[in-house]
């Protein structure tokens, strides 16, 4: 391993807080880790100089690749003059107006566009416009969320209990009450061998039937 990328990792694990990883043994080093140093298209480079398809598109969010010029000076551009306003009480700006008039025209159905950041912070504000709505109309006790197993939907404290996977709820005193789960339609890991596809479909459904009552 390269010096400088000792250096950084050891400083790394000195300082920063890992989502997703198993801080015990991050911390003392049995586990590697990774200095991702640059990315260009659908590659990432790291600093030992090893090149990489990042199949996963940064957490799926790369959606154009990495290193794109026009977005880099876009990005300049619109820092120099506006890099941040808040849009509470009314506020607005102009790059605001602009993304979100392509973004509706690109979307329909759809009649507004609120900006959140992150996935997590998306699904959990999905969650309190519908408890907000059931309270608007007058039906305050109609709030259960009923989610799928082995989804993902973000590591929050309702969009991680919206999250079917034990490893986002063990030790974290989730899903909370309102989230109940059923099964996901998947026969190929699935305990009940035998289970062709379609009839994977039905159990979901009797199943969703019986979380239900
Ligand atoms: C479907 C889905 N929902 C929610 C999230 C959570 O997003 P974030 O990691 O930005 O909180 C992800 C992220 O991978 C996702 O793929």
């Amino acid at each position: 391993m390269r010096p400088e990328t000792k250096a950084l990792l050891e400083k790394d694990r000195n300082t920063v807080f890992h989502p997703s990883t198993h801080l015990k043994q991050y911390a003392h080093g049995e586990m590697p880790g990774r200095v991702i140093a640059s990315g260009k298209g659908i590659r990432i480079t790291d600093s030992e100089g090893i090149e990489l398809i990042d199949g996963f598109a940064g957490l799926y969010c790369v959606n154009i690749g990495y290193g794109r010029e026009e977005m880099a000076e876009a990005i300049y551009e619109q820092a120099k003059k506006l890099a941040y306003y808040h849009t509470y009480v009314g506020h607005t700006n102009e790059a605001l107006v602009t993304l979100s008039d392509r973004l509706i025209n690109m979307a329909p159905g759809m009649s507004k566009v609120y900006y959140g950041m992150s996935g997590s912070d998306a699904n959990e504000t999905q969650l309190k416009i519908v408890w907000y709505y059931n309270n608007a109309r007058g039906k305050p006790e109609k709030k259960k969320i009923i989610s799928r197993d082995r989804g993902y939907h973000g590591s929050s404290v309702a969009s991680g209990s919206l999250t079917g996977l034990p490893l986002f709820h063990a030790h974290f005193d989730l899903p909370i009450e309102r989230i109940k789960h059923t099964m996901a339609p998947y026969y190929y890991r699935r305990e009940d061998s035998g289970m062709t596809e379609p009839n994977s479909r039905n159990i979901v459904r009797m199943n969703w039937k019986n979380d239900l009552g």
